[in-house]
């Protein structure tokens, strides 16, 4: 059962959207895993995109390209330039919030983009002899399971795909594109499908890092419907070290499934940021946090609950997640405290006000 001996090499790895929340975070993780090799990070820099992400890592090893995975010549241009042997996916329109407002973009990025880059990896390989060293993952959520009810079974890497918002759907579109590349012309794929992450650099539209922020500035903690919706929660370190054992380890052509064991409501995971900001900062004037909180109308076809079942890569590639929640909102809440100018330059635009009164003020 055990897969750990394939153990792939990379030389030349294109990370997209290395400059989002866990593309930032794994582009570090690599360079600190292995220091010889090259990155090339492609990414747009949209409204989620960050260079400030990616402070203090640089030199001759690291290559930050600005560009669209929707454009197939600068696609194939940088496969050829930097030889890339592997690549690992991320770049996506990621907000289930946004998506209800503007599917369109999740249509172009998630969907096209994914074709896009398998299209010219696929050509590009081919021209260059075959797929003998090349592997293309693709990172991607468990909400292409769909939704669970309290007494479910968690999803395994079988559970059918029954996506409910936009966001799922293209995520659900894009992987059901990857695992045709492989079945089909046998191109080198792994998919993996991870629950709710956290930890530092999230963009804060997601609701830990809103949370933290709100509530530092004594603003509301905007609960959608009655806050009983439960989601698995990982620490993002734990998902980059995750997908760094899927690209070693792998079985070309499977997916895994990839969670913290951490199930919570999320009134109780915004109780636990209070609590821990209570402490943390003992002059607060908002003290109690949890007094902030305010219940607004729910977001249309809210998933009641995800859980997610980590057995097979637990035994095949022997991963397992390293912090739990606690341990890992403590770290999260820190780094934000300590990270205020990050926090300045990336709420500070007015694409992301905007974006407040959009969501917040017409609830
Ligand atoms: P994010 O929104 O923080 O970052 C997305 C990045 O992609 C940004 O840097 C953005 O500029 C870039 N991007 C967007 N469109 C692009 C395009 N057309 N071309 C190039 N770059 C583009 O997202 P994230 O939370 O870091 O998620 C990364 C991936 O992980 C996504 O595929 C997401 O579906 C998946 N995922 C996220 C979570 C989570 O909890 N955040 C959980 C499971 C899976
Ligand atoms: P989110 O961080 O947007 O991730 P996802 O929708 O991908 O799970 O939301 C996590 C949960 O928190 C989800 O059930 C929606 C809820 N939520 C709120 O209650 N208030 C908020 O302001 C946000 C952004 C989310």
């Amino acid at each position: 059962m055990k897969q750990k001996n394939l153990m792939r090499k990379f030389k030349n790895v294109l990370v997209t959207g290395g400059a989002g929340f866990i593309g930032s975070n794994f582009v570090r993780f690599l360079n600190n895993a292995e220091p010889d090799i090259q990155i090339i990070n492609l990414d747009l820099l949209t409204y989620a995109g960050h260079l400030e992400n990616l402070s203090g890592i640089n030199g001759n090893h690291y290559h930050f390209i600005h560009g669209d995975i929707c454009d197939s010549k600068l696609v194939r241009k940088i496969l050829m330039d930097y030889q890339i042997d592997t690549v690992v996916h991320f770049a996506a329109e990621s907000h289930v919030d946004r998506s209800i407002q503007d599917p369109g973009a999740f249509v172009q990025t998630n969907i096209v983009g994914t074709y896009t880059l398998l299209e010219n990896c696929r050509q590009v390989w081919n021209e260059r002899g075959g797929y003998e060293g090349n592997h293309f993952h693709h990172v991607s959520t468990d909400e292409v399971f769909g939704m669970l009810s309290k007494d479910d079974s968690p999803f395994t890497e079988t559970t059918p795909y029954a996506p409910n918002s936009p966001y799922a759907a293209s995520k659900a579109s894009s992987d059901h594109l990857v695992r045709s590349y492989f079945r089909t012309f046998g191109f080198p794929i792994t998919i993996s499908n991870c629950s709710n992450n956290y930890g530092p650099y999230q963009f804060p539209e997601k609701l830990i890092p809103l949370i933290i922020l709100n509530a530092i500035n004594g603003k509301d903690l905007p609960i959608y419907g009655d806050g009983q919706q439960i989601r698995d929660w990982l620490y993002v370190e734990d998902h980059c070290d995750a997908i760094y054992s899927v690209i070693q380890a792998g079985k070309t052509g499977e997916t895994y499934n990839i969670g913290g064991e951490n199930q919570f409501p999320n009134l109780e995971i915004v109780k636990k940021i209070c609590s821990i900001l209570d402490h943390a900062l003992p002059e607060s004037p908002y003290i109690p946090h949890e007094k902030l909180i305010r219940f607004v109308p729910d977001r249309p076809g809210h998933d009641l609950r995800y859980d997610i079942d980590i057995t097979k890569i637990r035994t095949c590639l022997e991963w397992q997640p390293s912090n739990d929640l606690a341990q890992g909102l403590e770290k999260t809440i820190q780094w934000y405290l300590q990270n205020r100018e990050w926090i300045e330059s990336v709420t500070g635009t007015s694409a992301f006000q905007n974006w407040l009164v959009t969501n917040y003020d017409k609830r």
